[in-house]
């Protein structure tokens, strides 16, 4: 390999896969641009560096969304742009309020916003299906579960992409994006701080209640922590959700015969959705900082170098994956990695897998089979995310 990969070129856009097989085979850890990032591309690797959080710190997550025009941003300090030991501490706060009986507890509310959803979709007629269907039913379910008003769930992704890819690809003369940026930062501060107040005044059966309440050694979460996860649940529970369900239309879409053995075995949908996160992942790099030098496949990397561990890569890493390009429902093998590994692995794994899992069984209910609309479709990708911007298709009437 000579020249340097750039991630966010039309053409990776579109297809990174037989780059990132190119990186697997001759340069598995190798400098990529935007920005000159090392990008590790095996699975072996990736494990590697998401296991040693000593080595490989998510600190730099945070200080790239937080620049000083910004006035402080919530989601830089939440979780996930921490390390170990103060990581741990909110993991454990947090991942009681997030467990099994709330995960069942939601269940029925999830049911109700896609059959609500399902049921306003246009029959027999074009429709770019990634508004009313792939990001309606994420955004309802995270603003449910924040017990935000519904009138305010229709802004959610707007503000989560303000203060990640809005604040991180602002230039320094664009200020109206950074007012903009700015504007939505005070706007969910002030959202999710009212329903703080309410649910202090009257707890309810939420997730809110179950985050004031949370304990551990007599702490408690503080007004900044709850914020600040309240925005991480913004950022990382919706636009992944939509690139889980816009990738299933996708592959749906291209296997007809497939659709129909699903649609008349539902019980075949959990094993689909995983072979759809391991082949289009929602989230193609997780990014993480050298704390000290240190060797990673073959190369030295110097203290403080930042790295794309391409989850996207390693999904199809032939090592682990046999024919790792070819979408397989039998398929064995690893299946947690789309939603990460170690300390930071997916706090919304068993949400997401439920949502994606209750948004395809209502589908099928209602829906006969899926045709191309006129239109073609596009790829949308950030250094983190891709996944499928517009998918215009028709549903036919079952
Ligand atoms: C298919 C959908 C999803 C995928 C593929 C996904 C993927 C991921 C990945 C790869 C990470 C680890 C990032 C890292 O190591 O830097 C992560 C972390 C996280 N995700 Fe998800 N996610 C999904 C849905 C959700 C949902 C629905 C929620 C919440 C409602 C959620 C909440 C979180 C949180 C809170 C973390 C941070 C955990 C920590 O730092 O300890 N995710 N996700």
């Amino acid at each position: 390999m000579t020249a340097r990969y750039n991630l966010l070129s039309p053409e990776l856009k579109t297809n990174p896969y037989p780059a990132y097989a190119e990186m697997r085979r001759s340069a598995p850890v190798c400098q990529v641009d935007p920005g000159g990032m090392w990008a590790v591309t095996r699975l072996d690797d990736a494990l590697f560096v998401l296991k040693n959080p000593q080595l490989f710190s998510s600190r730099g997550f945070g200080a790239a969304t937080n620049p000083p025009w910004l006035g402080g941003n919530p989601f830089s300090e939440s979780m996930i742009t921490l390390d170990p030991p103060q990581h741990g501490r909110l993991r454990g706060l947090i991942s009681r309020a997030f467990g099994a009986s709330a995960m069942a507890r939601m269940e029925p509310r999830v049911r109700a916003f896609a059959e609500q959803t399902v049921a306003e979709l246009p029959l027999g007629e074009p429709v770019d299906i990634m508004p009313p269907y792939a990001l309606r039913i994420p955004t309802s379910v995270i603003g449910d579960m924040m017990g935000l008003s519904p009138s305010l769930h229709a802004r959610l992704k707007r503000w989560a992409d303000l203060i990640t890819g809005g604040v991180t690809t602002v230039r320094p003369d664009e200020h109206d994006r950074k007012q903009l940026a700015r504007d939505a930062v005070a706007e969910l501060r002030g959202c999710f701080g009212e329903v703080l107040e309410a649910r202090r005044r009257e707890p309810a059966e939420d997730l809110v209640s179950d985050l004031l309440q949370a304990e551990v050694d007599g702490e408690a979460l503080t007004q900044g922590e709850l914020i600040a996860f309240m925005a991480l649940l913004l950022v990382g529970g919706i636009e992944t959700v939509v690139h889980a369900l816009g990738a299933a239309l996708l592959v749906l879409l291209e296997r007809p015969e497939l659709w129909a053995r699903l649609r008349a075995d539902r019980s075949l949908i959990p094993a689909f959705i995983e072979e759809v996160l391991r082949y289009e992942p929602p989230v193609h790099a997780a990014p993480r900082t050298t704390t000290q030098e240190v060797e990673l496949g073959g190369v030295t990397l110097p203290r403080g170098a930042p790295l794309l561990v391409l989850l996207g890569s390693a999904t199809r890493d032939e090592a682990h994956f046999p024919d790792g390009d070819r979408f397989d429902l039998e398929r064995t093998g690893p299946k947690h990695l789309p939603f990460g590994h170690g300390v930071h692995f997916c706090l919304g794994a068993p949400l997401a897998r439920m949502e994606a899992r209750l948004a395809l069984d209502v589908l099928f209910d209602r829906v006969g089979g899926l045709s191309r609309g006129a239109e073609p479709m596009t790829w949308h990708r950030t250094l983190v995310v891709r996944g499928v911007g517009s998918l215009p298709i028709v549903l036919h009437p079952a």
